[in-house]
């Protein structure tokens, strides 16, 4: 979805001799979509539709109060989530699913309207301001960027990053399904504050719960690896 952007981002950030070319690429170069936007309209109607929806379809796996279970499907609740995750990232993923997870694609099932009670009821669960997400180009060290996935994130998301394909505690975080659907702001977002909780804990440096302290060039770094050595 947005492949295109990050294609557009990518060739912008090579080119940098003439500084009158550069100028013109950035112009041309579509704005990094704003993946935390908000854009239901909500009402008491919808967020009781959408709780409806929820015990049918969702509470097996994301569990009681959206609360996920652990090696099943993450959690629904966590603030730090839903601060960076927008209304329209909510519903394509609702609508799309995850390919390569057991995450269903529920577009024939649930219309879009019903993606937007469902958006409402978990907006109603978990109230919390939208997250202001760092879309400035990744400065990033590939080598590095591969170290610190295979010390780091490996241990919960899997060695190939499958998650819980690989019977690991984290999600597919090197699906494609997932990555091309969010921004590096996004990814740089969960990974610097966590996702509030669950067994994700916070990355930044300053962090005291921090299962290792990452920079923000670490973080640049294994956003790359991950978009590189995506499946
Ligand atoms: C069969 C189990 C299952 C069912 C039923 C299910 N999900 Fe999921 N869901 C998953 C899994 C597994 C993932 C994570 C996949 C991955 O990326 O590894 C997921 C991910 C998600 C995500 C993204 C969360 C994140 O951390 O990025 C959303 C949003 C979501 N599901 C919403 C729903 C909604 C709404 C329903 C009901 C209409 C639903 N799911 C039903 C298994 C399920
Ligand atoms: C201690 C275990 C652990 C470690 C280490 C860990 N994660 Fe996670 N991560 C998780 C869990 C568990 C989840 C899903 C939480 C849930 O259940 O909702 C997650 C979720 C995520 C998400 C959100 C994915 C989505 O579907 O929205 C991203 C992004 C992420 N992790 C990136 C990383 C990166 C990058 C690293 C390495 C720097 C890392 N994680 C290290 C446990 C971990």
């Amino acid at each position: 979805m947005f492949r295109a952007w990050i294609l557009a981002a990518s060739l912008a950030a090579c080119t940098t001799q003439n500084p009158e070319q550069t100028e013109q690429i950035k112009q041309a170069a579509p704005a990094a979509p704003d993946v935390a936007a908000r854009t239901v309209k909500t009402s008491p109607d919808k967020v009781a539709n959408g709780k409806r929806t929820y015990e049918q379809l969702c509470v097996s796996c994301h569990g009681e109060n959206a609360e996920g279970k652990v090696g099943v499907a993450p959690s629904l609740a966590s603030k730090t989530y839903l601060a960076a995750a927008g209304d329209e990232l909510l519903i394509h993923t609702i609508q799309q699913g995850r390919e390569g997870t057991t995450m269903p694609a529920w577009g024939l099932k649930v219309s879009r309207f019903a993606a937007e009670e469902l958006v409402a009821y978990l907006r109603d669960l978990n109230p919390v301001e939208r997250a202001h997400l760092d879309e400035s180009p990744l400065k990033a060290d590939l080598a590095r960027g591969e170290q610190v996935f295979s010390n780091v994130c490996s241990a919960c998301h899997g060695r190939t990053g499958r998650g819980y394909q690989e019977a690991a505690s984290g999600t597919a975080i090197r699906g494609r399904a997932f990555l091309s659907n969010v921004t590096d702001g996004f990814l740089r977002y969960i990974i610097k504050h966590g996702k509030s909780g669950t067994q994700m804990k916070p990355f930044r440096t300053e962090s005291k719960i921090a299962v290792a302290s990452l920079t923000p060039e670490d973080i640049d770094s294994v956003i790359s690896y991950m978009r590189k050595n995506s499946h």
